[in-house]
């Protein structure tokens, strides 16, 4: 940052950057990259086949395809772009949920209330609906879906390099604590061929991960157990996994799920908190600092918290921090026992 020289261009940019999320939001929320996957279509034919506005639908079009979501050819054709690829539902690395839920209402709306957040400490979500997120998100299936599905879009990103920093061996059982639809579990049982699995999260998340595509290569290994964290935490684990858990509680909501952990898992077992932590110099890809804004904006009290702020909620719940190991991403591995 020191030596980069700010013009008030990068104003236009940072303020504008709204335009980009709602414009791929509508490519992909209509399906449009999925409608693309076997020929180029003109914007007429997507506009039939989306049951929107043609002129307004090529105009979303015509923008996203000048940052590379699409390409545009003579006649209003559209192709795939590079980053449309993305936007397909079934591209091994889809981003499609993830864009969804960024632009879709509730989300949206909750960061318009960022001002009213700051002014208030309350989230987006529990200013608009008077609940917090995941009680809101239970009410409506469909966004229980898109969330668990951005979940997948964002974890299978990172599990390979997770799994890589930390290796599980031998006869294991590994329960995912709040694992939505199991990606980083999937991957450390595709890893480990001796391991089994334990899936634990909410009902309504169980429902979704019960019929997801990403669980099966491995679903004769995994038991899928619905309950919550504030109550219970399966007792057979081997190792413990807890990505992105803490980071959606303040500080007295961590504690507690911290309190069931103690009170659930052997005393042999070792728990993996896997989160990002805030650093002190953030580097140029470093987006922790915006991640937290997210919790802000969305979660119940969340927050992404430094180093020294895990060390105090695992002190204070009474569980030793052993290691913290890096991962070729912006994630860290906590490795804690009872
Ligand atoms: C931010 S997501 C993280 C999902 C997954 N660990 C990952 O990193 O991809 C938080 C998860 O916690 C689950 N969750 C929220 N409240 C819970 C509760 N009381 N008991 C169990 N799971 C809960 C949510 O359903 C969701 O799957």
């Amino acid at each position: 940052m020191e030596n980069k020289q700010f013009t008030p261009t990068d104003v236009i940019t940072h303020i504008c950057g709204y335009w980009t999320t709602q414009a791929v939001y509508v490519v992909s929320r209509l399906g449009v990259c999925d409608h693309l996957k076997e020929s180029p279509k003109t914007a007429g034919q997507l506009a039939k086949l989306t049951n929107t506005n043609p002129e307004a639908l090529y105009r979303v079009m015509r923008a996203v395809a000048s940052i590379g979501y699409l390409i545009e050819a003579d006649g209003r054709k559209f192709s795939l772009g590079p980053l449309g690829e993305f936007l397909k539902s079934d591209h091994p690395a889809t981003m499609r949920s993830f864009v969804n839920m960024h632009g879709d209402s509730w989300h949206w709306d909750a960061w318009g209330k960022l001002l009213d957040s700051v002014k208030t400490g309350k989230s987006g979500v529990e200013i608009n609906s008077g609940m917090e997120l995941f009680e809101f998100l239970k009410r409506e299936p469909e966004n229980t879906q898109t969330f668990s599905d951005t979940m997948s879009n964002l974890s299978r990103r990172v599990a390979p390099v997770i799994a890589d920093a930390y290796p599980i061996a031998g006869d294991v059982t590994i329960v995912d604590v709040g694992g939505a639809t199991g990606a980083l579990l999937a991957e450390f049982l595709n890893k480990n061929t001796k391991a089994k699995g334990v899936l634990f999260d909410l009902p309504e998340v169980i429902a979704v991960a019960k019929t997801s595509p990403g669980l099966s290569s491995v679903k004769g290994r995994i038991r899928f157990e619905e309950g919550s964290f504030f109550e219970k935490i399966p007792s057979e684990g081997d190792i413990y996994l807890m990505k992105y858990i803490l980071h959606d509680r303040d500080d007295s909501r961590a504690s507690k799920i911290l309190g069931t952990l103690r009170t659930s898992v052997p005393k042999s077992s070792k728990i993996l908190i896997v989160e990002q932590l805030i650093q002190k110099d953030p580097g140029p890809e470093d987006r922790s600092r915006f991640v937290d804004l997210e919790m802000l904006a969305v979660t119940p009290g969340g927050r992404e918290r430094t180093e020294q702020d895990f060390r105090n909620l695992l002190d204070a719940a009474g569980l030793s921090l052993n290691k913290i190991v890096p991962t070729k991403s912006p994630f860290f591995v906590l490795e804690v026992t009872v």
